[in-house]
């Protein structure tokens, strides 16, 4: 049994320690707002904050989590969560969607550490998010988007 603390709630589940956060969130909690796409850290499908920190979910063992505050894509609150769901939302970012999830969650990253990024910062800081639709020119647009209506 492990407890986790996810979007304010804690959560006692009945898992080996070694398992994957994210199967936790997704299969015993049932937040499958946090998607399984490779598995080994390369794509970013599965990213969750961690203590406010960006994780990949799909290589972090339930173990390692602790006490740590969990945040997934369902349990987003505050104003650069709330601006780049706006931005996403203006722009018509997401294509199939499997992606996105994550990819918001790393904007919202980049944007509580870069209140005004440059296309560079927003390349470097994505980069480890992929997109098999190619949504990455509307992904930098909205993130520009929500720094411009973050500064208001
Ligand atoms: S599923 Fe975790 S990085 Fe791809
Ligand atoms: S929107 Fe389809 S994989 Fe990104």
């Amino acid at each position: 049994m492990v407890s986790l603390k996810v979007n304010g709630t804690t959560h006692t589940v009945d898992v080996d320690d070694d398992t994957p956060l994210l199967w936790a969130i997704r299969d015993n909690i049932g937040l499958t707002g946090t998607k399984f796409g490779c598995g080994v850290a390369q794509c970013g499908a599965c990213t969750v904050f961690i203590d406010g920190q960006p994780l990949r979910s799909c290589v972090t063992p339930v173990s390692a989590v602790g006490t740590s505050e969990i945040t997934t894509i369902e349990g987003l609150a505050g104003k650069e969560a709330d601006a780049v769901q706006a931005a996403w939302t203006n722009r018509d970012v997401p294509q199939c969607g499997y992606c996105q999830s994550g990819q918001v969650m790393s904007a919202i990253a980049l944007l509580k550490e870069n209140k005004k990024p440059t296309d560079r910062d927003i390349d470097l800081a994505m980069n480890g998010n992929l997109c098999r639709c190619a949504t990455y020119v509307r992904i930098r647009a909205a993130i520009h988007d929500a720094a411009r209506a973050l500064e208001i």
